[in-house]
Parts: structure tokens; sequence; C-alpha cells
């Protein structure tokens, strides 16, 4: 589908403004968003192209900010189609209602969500400190069904969202949705608790590491560690992110290794995003 789309793009735009729009180009339920060059003219005929080659696609929207804000949100014009921000995305077996104007959501977390939830032994407690409209939290408590899983997010419209995602995939009674700083909620509601703990949140990750910890039972367990990354050509994004968590980790004498570290995706020139899997040991 990608691959006819960039085929019919390609005989009216020029090959910078095709690698622009083609590689911000997300499918979120029967919305697309694009980043869409300035002329009015063109952004509108990509728009319509989109359609016209994914039927299922009912509105299109530019991007016109980056994601931003405590929040993670994200500016949105309307292109093409109905003029609405809900829709209902599909993915890995389950269903996921999200306002992409109001709350953070992208499919490009997919590989992800599936890569962590099947890493996850038959009873575990998970603690995911930034949750969003719930995407690694539902799928984990699909895969998983003696898994109960802390849902942390500090947008009540993401809180909202992820309340009925969890509802409408029947996990309700193993994800518990939780408003507010993930900081304060472990604090005084988790500490000592998972075997687990996702922070999928790089903006803060740093900042937020010795919560993770505190939310791990006594004997250790596993962070899901993101972040973002600048790495040259000569440099190597993930070994930079090592560096920086073992420093972290090592003023707080905690013991730790680490298992698969990848990158999730390419960002920006010279900039990544990393995953890092950490087992704290102590
Ligand atoms: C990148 S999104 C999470 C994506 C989500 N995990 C998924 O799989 O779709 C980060 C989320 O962290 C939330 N957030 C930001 N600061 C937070 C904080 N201090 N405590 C809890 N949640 C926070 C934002 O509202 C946003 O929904």
């Amino acid at each position: 589908m990608r691959v006819r789309l960039k085929e019919k793009l390609a005989t009216s735009l020029t090959p910078d403004v095709l690698s622009r729009v083609y590689s911000s180009f997300d499918i979120v339920g029967d919305i697309a968003i694009i980043k869409a060059p300035d002329n009015p003219d063109s952004a509108t005929a990509i728009a319509k192209q989109i359609m016209e080659t994914h039927k299922k696609i009912r509105t299109v929207f530019s991007q016109t900010s980056p994601v931003e804000g405590n929040h993670r949100t994200r500016k949105l014009t309307l292109l093409a189609g109905q003029n609405t921000t809900l829709t209902k995305h599909k993915e890995a077996g389950c269903i996921f209602i999200v306002d992409v104007a109001k709350c953070y959501f992208s499919p490009r977390l997919s590989h992800e969500h599936l890569r962590v939830a099947q890493q996850i032994s038959t009873k575990e407690t998970v603690v995911n400190m930034f949750a969003g409209v719930g995407g690694f939290s539902v799928i984990i408590a699909k895969t998983s069904p003696q898994t109960r899983i802390y849902s942390i997010d500090i947008n009540p419209i993401a809180h909202q969202f992820m309340t009925q995602n969890t509802q409408i995939n029947g996990v309700e009674n193993r994800v518990y949705p939780l408003l507010g700083d993930a900081k304060e909620l472990v604090e005084t509601q988790l500490q000592n608790t998972a075997n687990r703990v996702l922070m999928p949140l790089p903006e803060k990750a740093l900042q937020y590491l010795p919560t993770a910890v505190l939310a791990l039972k006594k004997t250790g367990g596993w962070i899901h560690y993101y972040d973002f990354e600048h790495a040259t050509s000569h440099e190597n994004p993930v070994e930079k992110t090592q560096q920086k968590v073992t420093e972290k980790l090592g003023n707080l004498d905690i013991k730790h290794r680490f298992e698969c570290c990848r990158i999730v995706r390419h960002t920006g020139p010279n900039w990544y995003q990393t995953v890092l899997d950490i087992q704290i040991t102590s």
C-alpha cells in the first residue's frame, strides 16, 4: 500500500518533498497524518492522493507543530476529508479509541508494544509510568492473562481513553489506570511493587529513572528504558544511552546489566530513539 502511494506521489513531487512527506506519514485508524509541504495546493493534492490510494482513510491532517508539552501532543491542520481527530485504531488484536490531537499515539511503537509484551512471564506486576491511551498496557494484559498493570498518565484525556480502552478490550480487571505524575504516584502508592517497569517517555527518562527503580520489588526486576540520543556517524547511539544510564545508576549504587538494547527509530538527522532493557539486580 505504502509503496503504491510512494509511486503515485513520485509523479507529482520533487524527491525532497516526497521523502519528507513519506517519512512522516502515519496512519492511526482511519486518519493519516503527514508533514505537508508549505504550498497549500501541493498539500491538498497529496492528501487527496492518499485518500484515493488508501480507501480506508477518511481524514488527512498535516502535523503543524512538533510533539510538545507535558502531554506530548501536536497541532494538526485538516487537509482533506472529515474534520475529526477521534478514531479507532487496531493493533495486535486490540482496539484503541484515541483522539490524535488531544493524546499521544504512534503506530511506530507497535513493534515495541509486542516485543515487551512477549518478554513477560506468566504472572507479573507491571508499572507503566507513561501509558498514554494504554498501548503497552492493554497489549500486555491481552498477551499475558495473569499479569496486572498499573498504568499511569498525567493527561486526563489520555487517562479517559485508556480507561475506555481497557474496557473495550476486556482487561479492565487487570489494567488499573491512574491519573497523575508518575513520580508522585510511585512514591505514594507503588513503591516495591513491580517485576517490570515501562518508561516510554524519552524526554523524561533519565530524570525519572530513580523512580522506576523505586517501583521495582526489592529483589529487582526489569526496566524498559526509552531515550532520545544524538550520535554522529562515528558514534553508537545505543552505547551513548548505556553510558549515561550506567553513570546514573552507578551514582545511586544500583547494580544492573543490559539485555536487549537497540535503536527503535531514526528521529532526525543524527538523532535516534533508543531502548534499553535493563535488569536491576539489587
Ligand atoms: C510517548 S507518550 C506514551 C505512549 C504510550 N506508552 C503508547 O504506547 O502509546 C508519553 C505519555 O507520558 C505522559 N506523561 C508526561 N509526563 C508525565 C508524568 N510526569 N507522569 C505521567 N505521565 C506523563 C504524556 O501525557 C504521554 O501520554
